[in-house]
């Protein structure tokens, strides 16, 4: 017997059940972003590497060893221009797009959505998948910090409004200063690693060389034990970052919007600068407790050949959120029931019963029926499985005397009606 072929390794096949959590995040983050004038966009599912090379960092695990590289099958070493990788992220390639599209002569800031998968070719466990969902914003040109406080309120409405409150969640907080800042805080914590070079773990000894902040980054338990005591980001920032985390810190007291100050949260990501932000699920402590991350990225349009614009975004995992939606057994309403089930007993009816669906449809109910022949009592169980409020049965007998029975789902209370008043009575029963 030929094997049976499997899914690969960390990707999901989500089922009509599930897919009712994924309509209901979608339809909530929807509603949000679009009250608030954002736009939506979809970029490529692959992208040039060097994108992702010169955006995402060579310090992050995504570039060192989570890229999904795409290969023509018969594809030559010096095939060069046909280096694609499967988007990793989002950020990298809308920056691309604001800057291919002529963005930058739209109104500013550019306030973009999103809703799309991404791939990284990491080790599959609970939460963590190599293809996976992300919702995401990202507001290009706007610098200043009220944008931040905008920001973590969308996101804090959003969650609240998938029913994830201070009980569920927390936003964790840092900065992780500008551009001028990042030469005293990496000398900083290089003086304080170098103690300990020889214990960290093969990734953080090669981050040490190149960009010692992200060590904070690590989740290694030797490494996490050195990291406790390194030097605190907050006291090598400038003037002006520390003023600016300041105000965005009491814009969210003013909101009363819960934070932790997490004065270690660096992102796994090289592009960002001051404030950073993730919100946790409290009651997962894995690795996998991020539920969604994100922050300001003020010198990547530049990187990319723009102008200096600065910038801030973040992302959500849906899995994540999926998943604890169903852990707290969350009620959410499902899509539009069926209205009406007809059913039909017979070749005849059959027949009948087809051009009653399709002109009941096109008229605007939600018509429901079986496929295939079954017993009355099969139909009868899946009209009340359907939710539908009336059944309408059409038997031999209702042919002969071209009649209906028409049912009441709610009270079981059935009526035979002459063909020719069916839509009159539907009517009645369902619009008035
Ligand atoms: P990120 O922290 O890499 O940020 O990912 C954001 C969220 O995506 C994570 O918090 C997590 O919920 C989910 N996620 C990441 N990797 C996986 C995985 N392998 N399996 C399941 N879920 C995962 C970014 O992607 C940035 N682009 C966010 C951003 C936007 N920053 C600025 N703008």
């Amino acid at each position: 017997m030929n094997e049976t072929i499997k899914r690969p390794r960390g990707t999901k096949d989500i089922l009509p059940q599930e897919q009712n959590y994924w309509r209901y995040i979608e339809n909530i983050v929807e509603k949000k972003f679009l009250s608030f004038d954002f736009g939506k966009i979809t970029t490529p599912s692959f992208e040039h590497i060097s994108l992702f090379n010169r955006g995402v960092g060579e310090t992050s695990d995504i570039v060192q060893k989570e890229m999904f590289l795409v290969k023509k099958s018969d594809i030559t070493e010096s095939d060069n221009e046909e280096n694609y990788v499967l988007r990793p992220e989002g950020t990298a390639g809308i920056v691309r797009a604001y800057l291919e599209k002529g963005m930058q002569v739209w109104p500013q800031p550019v306030k973009l959505y999103y809703f799309e998968p991404m791939f990284r070719y990491c080790r599959p466990q609970k939460g963590r998948y190599r293809e996976f969902w992300q919702f995401g914003f990202e507001i290009i040109g706007s610098q200043s910090t009220q944008t931040d406080i905008l920001s973590i309120m969308l996101i804090w409405q959003i969650f609240n409004d998938l029913g994830l409150s201070e009980k569920d969640i927390i936003i964790d907080i840092n900065t992780i200063g500008c551009k001028n800042c990042r030469n005293k805080i990496n000398k900083s914590l290089a003086q304080y690693f170098q103690k300990y070079q020889k214990n960290l773990c093969p990734t953080c000894q090669s981050r040490f060389l190149k960009n010692p902040l992200r060590i904070l980054d690590c989740k290694e338990t030797k490494c996490q034990k050195i990291i406790s005591s390194a030097p605190q980001i907050i006291d090598s920032v400038c003037k002006n970052c520390k003023l600016d985390f300041k105000q965005v810190l009491e814009g969210l007291d003013e909101l009363n919007i819960p934070y932790d100050l997490n004065p270690k949260l660096v992102r796994g990501l090289d592009y960002y600068t001051k404030t950073t932000f993730e919100v946790r699920d409290l009651k997962d402590k894995t690795r996998q407790s991020s539920l969604g991350g994100g922050g300001r990225y003020d010198d990547l349009v530049e990187q990319f050949g723009g102008n200096n614009t600065p910038a801030i975004g973040f992302a959500a995992g849906i899995e994540r959120i999926v998943n604890i939606l169903i852990e707290k057994q969350t009620k959410i309403s499902t899509c539009q029931k069926s209205e009406i089930y007809v059913i039909q007993i017979g070749d005849k009816a059959e027949k009948k019963a087809l051009k009653l669906i399709y002109d009941l449809s096109n008229k605007g109910f939600n018509v429901n029926c079986t496929m295939g022949k079954t017993s009355l009592k099969s139909q009868l169980k899946s009209a009340n499985k359907s939710g539908a409020k009336l059944a309408l049965i059409l038997g031999q007998r209702e042919i002969f005397d071209k009649s209906i029975i028409v049912r009441d789902m709610q009270d079981s209370s059935q009526e035979s009606i002459p063909f020719s008043k069916v839509e009159e009575l539907i009517y009645r029963k369902l619009r008035s």
